[in-house]
C-alpha cells in the first residue's frame, strides 16, 4: 500500500443504451429470482466459489474507505454444531418470551421457530462482523465511519454474488450475537452483524409467498 500513487485514471466501459436497457432488465429479473433459503442440501460446494463471492463483497463502498467488515468462513462441522447450540439457546429466549408479541406476529408469515437445521445443513456459514472502531499499534481507538451503512452494503453485494454463482443464502440474524465473538474468538471492536449460511436448497425446499412492492410504491420520481 506504500508508495502508492496518490491517484491514476479510471478506466470507463461506456456500453450503448440499448445495451444498458438490456443489462437492467436481465439484472432486476434475476435478482427478483434470488430467496431466502432455510432448507439447505449437504452437498458440497468448492471453498474457491466461497472465496470469490467474499471478494466480490470486499468491493463494497465504505465510510472513508475503511472497510470495516470481517468475514469469517467456516467449513468445519464441530464449528458449525456449536454455532447452532448457541444461537438455538439465543432463540428458545426469544420465542419463549424475550420477543414482543408484535415481533413474533410480523415472523410468523415466515413459520420460523427456535430450531436452526440450516446451521449445521449448509455446506458453508459466512459470519460477517461490522468493525466498530480501529485499534492502531499503540492500542488507541481509531474511530470508523458508517460502519453499519458499510456494513449493510457490503453484505447486500455479497448476497448478490451467492445468488449470481447459482447458490442460496439466509441472512440470519438471532437476536443476540456475542456468543460468536467467543465461539469465533473475534476481539471486542468486531460486532456480530449477521450470519450467512450458503449452499444448494434441499430439494424439498419450500419458500413462503411474499409480496414484494411495485417500483411505484418504492420510488418517486420529481
Ligand atoms: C437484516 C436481515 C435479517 C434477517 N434475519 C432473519 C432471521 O433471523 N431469520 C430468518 O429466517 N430470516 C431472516 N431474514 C430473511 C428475511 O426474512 C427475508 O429476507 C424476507 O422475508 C424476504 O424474503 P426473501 O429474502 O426470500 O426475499 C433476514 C433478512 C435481513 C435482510
Amino acid at each position: 500500500m506504500k508508495n502508492m500513487a496518490p491517484f491514476k485514471t479510471f478506466v470507463f466501459r461506456e456500453l450503448s443504451v440499448e445495451e444498458m436497457r438490456r443489462r437492467a432488465a436481465e439484472f432486476a429479473d434475476e435478482l427478483h429470482r434470488r430467496r431466502s433459503i432455510r432448507q439447505f442440501s449437504p452437498r458440497h460446494v468448492p471453498r474457491v466459489i466461497i472465496e470469490e463471492v467474499v471478494r466480490a463483497a470486499g468491493s463494497a463502498p465504505s465510510g472513508a474507505n475503511l472497510q470495516p467488515w470481517r468475514f469469517v468462513v467456516i467449513g468445519e462441522s464441530e464449528v458449525k454444531r456449536r454455532i447452532r447450540e448457541a444461537a438455538e439457546g439465543e432463540e428458545r429466549k426469544f420465542y419463549g418470551g424475550r420477543a414482543p408479541e408484535k415481533w413474533l406476529k410480523a415472523l410468523s408469515p415466515l413459520g420460523t421457530n427456535a430450531n436452526k437445521p440450516f446451521l449445521e445443513e449448509a455446506p458453508w456459514l459466512i459470519v460477517v462482523f461490522a468493525v466498530m472502531y480501529g485499534l492502531n499499534q499503540r492500542g488507541d481507538i481509531e474511530k470508523h465511519y458508517y460502519v453499519k451503512e458499510s456494513v449493510g452494503i457490503a453484505v447486500g453485494i455479497l448476497l448478490t454474488a451467492i445468488h449470481q454463482v447459482g447458490l442460496c443464502a439466509l441472512p440470519y440474524t438471532p437476536h443476540r450475537m456475542r456468543f460468536l465473538n467467543t465461539i469465533l474468538q473475534r476481539p471486542n471492536n468486531e460486532k456480530p452483524f449477521v450470519i450467512i449460511p450458503v449452499g444448494y436448497p434441499a430439494t424439498d425446499a419450500v419458500v413462503p409467498n411474499i409480496y414484494r412492492k411495485p417500483l411505484e410504491e418504492i420510488t418517486q420520481f420529481l
